[in-house]
């Protein structure tokens, strides 16, 4: 007699007539003369494990018929062929034993179907409904596939610092790390007496550190939380986010979007054939058409732009931009979507971008204009990928670094790199939260993230 406790194998096996046991949170009581139908969940699935109680149970009277949604239960029972319309299978149940009770007077989970706005503001509460759960399923899928997609690729996983002194992207949005009393800093030199004797923050990006492990391993990545004190209060950004940053040894901006590719289609494959449950709640109430878009993505070619030929494109484009469009300036959200979603159809990868609108580690061309960057843009996002090939050449980079009002003194841990064993390398980084609202089709960044930090807002 097997005892089994995840509704989803429950489900998946249907052992008829075999003992089981879940356990779970209830969803619905629903009563029906002397028998009671009882939804029961547990997160391991979408579905919910019918189960069925009868009046000759003990607490039928004293329990059973006052339970109410989310109350905790343990149900053991036998696993029946059910003869009503709507699931396979259901438990008849031998015994129901209430974990905790749920006041339905106070709880805020009922039935209906709830704004994902309202759920924002029950972050505790929220992983227990329908949509939130099958979010927090994917994001644990995709993440597993990121592991198991660079482990094949015989990929080193390297645990790059949370703090640090190193503003990998230069635009001064590093959150300081101190032990100081504000009270304590000292006008002239703030930092100084504090822990780290020098300004501290919170890693914008792994890239910088990923890189010295390109440069002993060959093929690395790196996939932690990012935190970046912008104050942009968008559907799209999160103060403390998800970056997965692969770095490559000998490897140029070719070979860096291949990859990039390779991998996006590899992990959307992995949610087609492993989450297809999941994926069809969304595709029904959240996204309509999620699925077909999901395979295209998965089975077609990526479409190449330089920026020079973007923004020709754009400038073609017969719409009105909030942001105007001319060579220089950086593409914004409405124009990276009108690129995906109107030109191409299909994910875009735009590279070439000006060498004034990108960090200093990127590759000068030799054209001396632009960089060998690349975006990978996708529809309903804009930007999903950012990475580029990275400056080998010791005096170009030096020279950019103090262009930048870098210290190279304080990065000459870096500049090191290209004095000792340089090699072309290339890398990029996909953000992870992003990639979950692509393929679950969610529309704010704060629903796919169990605990969204923004402006503002961080409340536990
Ligand atoms: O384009 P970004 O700034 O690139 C870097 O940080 C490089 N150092 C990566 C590399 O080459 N190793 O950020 C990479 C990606 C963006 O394309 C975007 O998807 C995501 O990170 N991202 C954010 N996601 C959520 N909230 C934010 N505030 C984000 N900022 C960037
Ligand atoms: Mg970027």
């Amino acid at each position: 007699m097997a005892e089994m406790t995840r509704i989803s194998e429950i489900l998946r096996r249907q052992p008829l007539g075999e003992a089981v046991e879940a356990q779970g949170w209830l969803r619905t009581r629903r009563d029906s003369g002397s028998l009671t139908f009882l939804e029961l969940n547990d997160g391991s699935c979408l579905a919910s494990l019918q189960i069925l109680a009868e009046e000759g149970l003990a607490n039928y009277a004293s329990e059973v018929k006052k339970l109410s949604t989310g109350c905790s239960l343990r149900v053991r029972g036998r696993l029946v062929a059910s003869p009503a319309k709507g699931q396979p299978v259901e438990v008849r149940a031998d015994s129901i034993e209430v974990l905790g009770w749920a006041d339905p007077e106070t709880y805020p989970l009922q039935k209906k179907r709830h704004s994902f706005e309202f759920l924002r503001s029950i972050a505790h509460l929220r992983p227990r409904t329908n949509a939130l759960g099958a979010v927090a399923r994917i994001r644990s899928t995709l993440s597993f596939a990121i592991h198991r997609f660079f482990r094949e690729q015989g990929f080193i996983l390297v645990q790059t610092p949370i703090i640090t002194t190193s503003d990998c992207e230069g635009a001064g949005e590093m959150f300081t790390v101190t032990a100081l009393n504000p009270a304590h800093l000292r006008q002239d030199d703030p930092f100084a007496d504090d822990f780290f004797g020098r300004r501290a923050g919170l890693t914008v990006s792994g890239q910088l550190q990923a890189e010295i492990f390109a440069l002993s391993h060959g093929q690395v990545y790196t996939f932690g939380p990012t935190f970046r004190a912008e104050n942009s209060n968008t559907s799209r950004h999160l103060a403390e986010f998800w970056m997965l940053e692969p770095e490559m040894a000998f490897c140029n901006l070719r070979g860096d979007m291949e990859m990039a590719e390779a991998m996006i289609k590899a992990l959307i494959a992995s949610v087609l054939a492993e989450c297809g449950e999941d994926l069809a709640l969304f595709d029904q109430h959240v996204a309509k058409g999620l699925i077909d878009r999901l395979t295209q993505v998965r089975d077609c070619p990526f479409v190449h732009l330089t920026y020079t030929e973007a923004v020709a494109e754009l400038q073609r484009a017969r719409r009105e931009f909030a942001f105007p469009v001319q060579w220089g300036a950086d593409l914004q959200a409405e124009h990276e979507r009108y690129l995906c979603e109107e030109v191409a159809q299909a994910p875009v990868i735009v590279t070439n971008y000006p060498e004034a609108i990108k960090p200093f580690y990127m590759r000068l061309d030799d054209d001396g204009r632009t960089v060998a960057a690349m975006d990978i843009l996708v529809a309903g996002i804009g930007e999903l990928v950012g990475g580029s090939q990275r400056e080998e050449r010791y005096e170009v980079l030096a020279g950019r670094m103090a262009a930048a009002g870098l210290d190279l003194e304080q990065y000459g841990w870096y500049l090191d790199l290209r004095r000792f064993g340089s090699v072309p390398h290339a890398g990029f980084g996909l953000g992870f939260d992003r990639l979950v609202q692509f393929v679950t089709g969610m529309q704010n960044i704060r629903d796919v993230i169990p605990f969204p930090r923004t402006p503002g807002s961080a409340p536990c």
